[in-house]
């Protein structure tokens, strides 16, 4: 639970801990994922200011999975899951397969599962329901396009999404959800939001929050930016008051850049 706040006004504000997930994509080997998380945990393997999640591909997971079991604030991910418990469903992934390697969290709904491999809002709806059923945290993405955000249609673009891939859970359900607001526009290409329009944006997810859900549910999700971050954007992207941890590609698979971005983003108090 996060811990209650009074804030200088006398009224409550909820601490939301940053968390800082990298997603690995389709890159690295098992060899090349031990070697990567070797030197993320020698450097921020203590480090308590944020919760850590690394997202490798499935061959890796458990690798990666036993050289995280002696550590307690980095976490693993999955890019992926099926909805389905088993059955006869070649190539995929079930939760309670990520389950049994000690996987946590599950990115669901990337930009890059839409797109190319036909996930809408209702697979967003039914993986997120799988996740959660097995007590994986889901991160679910959303994002608007180039032209949905030149042509100012964002807004409708995130409210179905939001709306199709959170339909029927609960509050509590909620609370255990991130969100990761992802351009597509900024993925992979370079181009970030600026600091003052990721914070617009992620301000308009949480009203929707408040609005169709409550104002708690709307106070107690977390909603990571993500979109080319890298160390030199994170601590301004991360400093926005409703921007609460990043979802980080390309940077996240050198150990210097993503303990860069994950210290620069949440600096330990003196
Ligand atoms: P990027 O990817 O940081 O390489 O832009 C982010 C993502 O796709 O999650």
């Amino acid at each position: 639970m996060s811990p209650r706040t009074p804030t200088a006004t006398g009224s409550v504000k909820i601490y939301r801990k940053k968390i800082i997930a990298g997603n690995w994509k389709m890159n690295k080997t098992t060899g090349e994922a031990k070697v990567l998380v070797e030197d993320i945990i020698r450097d921020i393997g203590k480090f308590d200011e944020a919760e850590i999640v690394l997202c490798p591909p499935f061959t890796s997971l458990e690798t990666v999975s036993t050289l995280l079991s002696p550590i307690n604030n980095i976490r693993l991910g999955a890019q992926n899951l099926n909805d389905k418990p088993s059955g006869a469903f070649t190539g995929e992934i079930s939760a309670g397969m990520l389950k049994d390697l000690y996987v946590r969290y599950v990115i669901i709904g990337h930009s890059e599962r839409r797109q190319f491999f036909g996930e809408d809002d209702a697979t967003v709806n039914r993986k997120t329901i799988a996740a959660l059923h097995a007590e994986l945290r889901p991160i679910v993405c959303i994002g608007e396009t180039l032209p949905q955000r030149e042509g100012n249609t964002w807004k409708k673009v995130l409210e179905t999404q939001l709306k199709g891939g959170l339909a029927g859970f609960t509050e509590k359900e909620l609370t255990d959800i991130i969100l990761a607001y992802e351009p597509v526009w900024a993925i992979g290409t370079g181009k970030t939001a600026t600091p003052a329009q990721a914070e617009e944006t992620h301000q308009f997810i949480r009203h929707w929050l408040a609005k169709n859900f409550s104002m708690a549910v709307s106070e107690r999700v977390r909603i990571q930016y993500g979109g080319s971050v890298k160390p030199e954007n994170a601590a301004e992207l991360l400093n926005q008051p409703n921007i609460d941890g990043a979802l980080v590609g390309g940077a996240s698979l050198d150990a210097r850049g993503f303990t860069a971005i994950v210290k620069n983003a949440c600096p330990s108090p003196r």
